[in-house]
């Protein structure tokens, strides 16, 4: 393990430090979330970022050729020899122009970071391949999360591939598509349905966790986020190492956004940046704590002295409400997201803003970026839906570079995007009509034709 890297709780006023070597993830003295930290003038920083391209010429050694580890000097708490690495963030940063058209930004200025391309498909194995890390540095056998889906995707493919643990995976019961269910089976993970939610699935992994001492892989694992840092790297490696004025991302449980804030940070406090993006964090309207809570109570990071209170009271309310999160971007259903704190800290660091978009604006924004060229799941096109907001406000100009994360695959979540292009009326009732999708702007339908040439010819001339 390095000498130079250690965890930190994230409250300055607190700022205990534990072990690399620990695993329990939280703060032992205040119950804070935890980062991890370095002692950047012990370690050999690069000078500048394009240092960073040399890493291309030897894409052979499998460090150099994963998009995470070809950027270790600036995650630097393994040696080389105990990475754990299935050749993750091989990904795409495209510049859409149809999209930039939809959103109402000028042509060029909008790009598509598309996470869909990892091995599990979503940006999920950024963070797993650094938690497997760690979990290898410390002897775990057994890896446990609570998921909505591609955590739990990610967690068995990496458990498969790597052999270095049993996977456990929490899901809420027909709460995740079955793009991501077939992925658990498929890779052998031990599946738990648990009857009840996301939040449910996570506080009780939490405590299953703890109990039986199994490693724990959610993102309020802050190694998961060391690897979620990288993709900022690849997004400044696709523009030439500019600083675009915003990256768009989906919430959830803020694990992203968090990671993102603090890429970002570090690279500025090494001189390797001369300013920061600004961040939108997009929450679906079904499941809107960090909107509600960053933008309607303003409740700010101030520096770490961020009002608990305020954040506990409506935390508390949620709960004595029994108020469940309900939306079709099954990702992101979430309404106790565990980095709430860290989002704070990145939001305030960035600049940044949440919107909260409907489920009606999430499956129109990801009709189109299927039409542009890049297929993504609901939860990722919230990044699309929020942009076209906030330019629509006035906050995103139409001349600023905006890069939206597209998080997960469009194959994750068959189900949605079939209803949303169907002919048939009660799957459309069923999967979206009952959940206040009104219209489909977007669809495009399959022509039904008899099994007779005549016939198929005269629909081609009628339709192509
Ligand atoms: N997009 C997709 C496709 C996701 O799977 C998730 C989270 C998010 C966005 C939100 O990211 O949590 O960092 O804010 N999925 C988790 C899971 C919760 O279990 O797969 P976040």
């Amino acid at each position: 393990m390095s000498d130079h890297a250690f965890q930190r709780c994230i409250y300055p006023a607190c700022g205990t430090t534990v072990a690399i070597s620990d695993t329990r993830f939280r703060c032992p003295a205040c119950g804070g979330l935890l980062d991890i930290a370095y002692e950047w003038d012990r370690l050999p920083v690069p000078k500048s970022l394009k240092h960073l391209e040399t890493k291309w010429a030897d894409r052979t050694h499998p460090l150099n050729f994963s998009g995470v580890w070809r950027f270790r000097e600036l995650l630097p708490f393994a040696p080389d020899d105990r990475v754990m690495t299935i050749g993750e963030g091989q990904t795409l940063c495209q510049q859409s122009d149809p999209v930039a058209r939809y959103v109402g930004v000028k042509p060029g200025r909008l790009y598509l970071q598309y996470e869909g391309m990892n091995p599990s498909g979503s940006f999920k194995d950024n963070g797993m391949t650094a938690a497997f890390t760690h979990a290898g540095l410390v002897g775990a056998r057994r890896a446990a999360c609570a998921s909505t889906g591609n955590t739990s995707a990610s967690l068995a493919i990496y458990c498969a591939a790597t052999n270095l643990m049993r996977g456990v995976i929490f899901v809420g019961s027909g709460k995740i598509s079955y793009g991501k269910l077939s992925q658990a089976l498929e890779h052998a993970a031990l599946t738990l349905q648990i009857a009840g939610d996301f939040d449910d699935a996570l506080r009780r992994v939490q405590e299953v966790a703890k109990q039986l001492g199994i490693y724990l892989v959610n993102s309020v694992n802050p190694f998961r986020l060391e690897g979620q840092k990288t993709i900022m790297y690849r997004v400044l490696e696709a523009l030439r190492w500019e600083v675009p004025e915003w990256v768009v991302v989906p919430g959830g449980n803020l694990g992203n956004c968090s990671a993102f804030g603090k890429a970002f940070t570090e690279l500025f406090d090494l001189g390797l940046i001369d300013r920061v993006p600004r961040l939108a964090v997009v929450n679906a309207a079904g499941a809107n704590t960090f909107y509600q809570v960053a933008e309607r109570h303003g409740v700010r990071w101030h520096g770490g002295n961020a009002d608990r209170p305020k954040v506990a009271a409506y935390l508390k309310m949620l709960d004595d409400t029994d108020a469940r999160a309900d939306t079709l971007a099954s990702a992101i259903e979430i309404n106790r997201p565990v980095n709430l704190p860290k989002a704070l800290r990145a939001l305030e660091r960035c600049g940044g803003v949440v919107r909260e978009v409907t489920d009606q604006e999430i499956l129109d924004a990801k009709a189109q970026v299927g039409a542009g060229g890049l297929g993504c799941e609901p939860a990722s096109a919230a990044s699309v839906a929020g942009v076209l907001k906030l330019v629509k406000e006035g906050v995103i100009d139409p001349d600023e570079r905006v890069v939206c994360i597209l998080t997960g695959h469009l194959l994750k979540d068959p189900t949605a995007t079939v209803a949303y292009h169907t002919s048939d009326p009660k799957m459309y009732a069923d999967v979206l009509g009952n959940r206040g999708v009104k219209r489909v702007a977007f669809a495009n339908r399959a022509v039904q034709v008899p099994n007779d040439l005549a016939e198929i010819v005269k629909a081609l001339e009628l339709y192509a």
